[in-house]
């Protein structure tokens, strides 16, 4: 089986096709005190490809050490999931992951991938139909983080999500709930979810996992203005801003910041916005979680735990839940 690099583990890769979604993102952003940008917007091509780096980085531990749990956990997962199962797999990224677990899982039936990104579904759909002809391939463009309905063919077959990659730590915990509420409202009564989630640890490992000594988490979060440059119509001396990224324990999140060298203004599409020296703009929040503490919000949001997995040194967490009602 081959694996075609361009779409392992991209993760969300969403090319923002409404310019002008981005750019009042980016206005409101710059105007919020502190200042702030989302996370989904590191995803362009330039970005998932430095992404992609990252997860291959000695440091950045999560990609490895989830699809190592996926491997030796896999006879284990199978054996939660129904005869016939259908897997759902929301914001559909990681190809690599998805191929781990399916050589675990001969019963299953159908797997649907959701990704936002139409292009990007279809591609990935055709390889692994070659790859796998006796898979019902059936890919939904939708924005996972709300509700959007099952093809007709599979809504009568038990259902699983797949959900990896931790990306559920982008999320404040509190949407993060919400998010699994959705997923459980999708997914139906008695639906299992395969989730991976990273864990609370060492600051000095969780630190240099996103402040790699190559500088590529570094490129990957400047790369934000370089997007915004392009795309916007910015003047900005990409030089002027350092990247951050330090465990905000109180929170249990990594934070990630772009800190400016200089007072400067920044011009993006006509509009000025004002730096002191120092000053940051907020970037992303990767959230770590306990196993108890992951249990709890699922609880929350209306999932029972049925099994969770990790490794020996206690790095990630792959847990198995069950959809109550
Ligand atoms: C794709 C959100 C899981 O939080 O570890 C990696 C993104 N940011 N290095 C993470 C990321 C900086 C990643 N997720």
């Amino acid at each position: 089986m081959t694996i075609d690099p361009r779409l392992s583990d991209s993760s969300s890769a969403e090319p923002v096709t409404e310019d002008g979604v981005f750019l009042a993102d980016v206005w409101d952003g710059l105007a919020a005190k502190p200042k702030v940008l989302s996370a989904k917007y590191f995803y362009d091509a330039a970005g998932s490809a430095l992404f992609e780096q990252i997860t291959a980085l000695p440091e950045y531990y999560p990609t490895r050490t989830e699809l190592r749990i996926l491997d030796e956990r896999g006879p284990d997962i199978a054996a939660l999931l129904p005869k016939g199962a259908a897997l759902v797999e929301f914001g559909s990224g990681s190809t690599a992951k998805l191929r781990r677990l399916l050589r675990h899982l001969p019963d299953l039936s159908a797997y649907i991938p959701v990704d936002v990104s139409g292009a990007f579904l279809t591609e990935q759909a055709e390889t692994l139909r070659a790859d796998l002809p006796d898979l019902t391939v059936e890919p939904v463009v939708a924005d996972f983080t709300r509700p959007f309905t099952l093809p007709d063919s599979v809504r009568d077959r038990p259902l699983a999500g797949f959900f990896p990659g931790s990306t559920i730590g982008n999320f404040e915990p509190g949407e993060a709930a919400r998010l699994l509420d959705v997923f459980g409202r999708i997914l139906g009564p008695g639906a299992t979810l395969v989730i991976g989630v990273d864990l609370v640890k060492d600051r000095a490992v969780l630190e240099a996992a996103y402040d790699d000594a190559a500088g590529v988490t570094a490129a990957f979060n400047l790369n934000l203005l370089r997007r915004i440059q392009r795309d916007l119509e910015a003047d900005i001396d990409v030089e002027s801003f350092r990247h951050r990224a330090f465990f905000n324990a109180e929170a249990s999140r990594i934070e990630m910041h772009l800190v400016s060298r200089r007072a400067q203004t920044l011009r993006v599409a006509g509009r000025g916005f004002a730096f002191e020296e120092g000053e940051s703009i907020h970037t992303e929040n990767s959230y770590k979680y306990t196993l108890d503490g992951f249990r709890a919000l699922a609880a929350r949001a209306g999932w029972s735990p049925l099994e969770a997995w990790t490794d020996s040194d206690g790095l990630f967490s792959v847990h198995a839940l069950r959809r109550d009602g």
